[in-house]
């Protein structure tokens, strides 16, 4: 079977799946004792980069990061849990959504603080566009999340086409 062939096969949201965990140390903090938004971006950043590269089974750059809010600040010793998943793929592109809880030990308490959809392409050695499988949503969620994601791929195409020069 030609390699281009078996890539484009449907993979189910579950094969790509991930979570890590990161525990908050004093490198992470800024000057008021809390965790670095840059931080937080380069951990979502890391988790969608995983999904993305188990989905597509290439290399993956990031194109752009949907907005991403801090609803609450995070301390040391608190552990952050990022979990990711492919919402949507397009042809060479897959829309991730990655959910950030914090836990913190202290009062036993586990809090949703951040999330983001990621757009990640898959690329060839030279950092031409290749195609990823396609996706198989199964749970009535993931179907969701991919009519969900697919309108926000629609409208981000059109805002791309805008930006170019003419
Ligand atoms: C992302 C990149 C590969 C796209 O290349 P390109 O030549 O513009 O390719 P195309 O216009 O053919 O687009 C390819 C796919 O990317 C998507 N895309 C391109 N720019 C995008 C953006 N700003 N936001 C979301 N998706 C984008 C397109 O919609 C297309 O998706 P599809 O194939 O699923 O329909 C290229 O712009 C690049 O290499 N950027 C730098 C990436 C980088 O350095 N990231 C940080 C470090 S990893």
């Amino acid at each position: 079977m030609k390699k281009s062939v078996k890539r484009r096969s449907p993979k189910t949201v579950q094969e790509s799946q991930i979570t890590i965990h990161h525990l908050v140390t004093p490198p992470d903090l800024n000057f008021r004792g809390f965790l670095f938004g840059g931080v937080m971006l380069k951990l979502i950043d890391q988790a969608a980069f995983v999904c993305a590269r188990k989905h597509s089974g290439s290399y993956c750059v990031t194109a752009s990061f949907d907005r991403v809010d801090f609803k609450d600040v995070i301390h040391m010793g608190e552990l952050i849990t990022l979990h990711a998943s492919v919402n949507y793929v397009g042809k060479t592109s897959m829309e991730i959504g990655v959910k950030v809880t914090a836990e913190d030990f202290e009062h036993n308490r586990i809090r949703h603080t951040n999330s983001s959809y990621v757009t990640m392409v898959a690329v060839d050695e030279k950092g031409r566009p290749v195609p990823v499988p396609s996706l198989k949503p199964e749970t009535t969620e993931e179907i969701r999340r991919y009519k969900e994601g697919e309108a926000r791929y629609l409208t981000r195409k059109a805002e791309t086409k805008k930006k170019q020069p003419k």
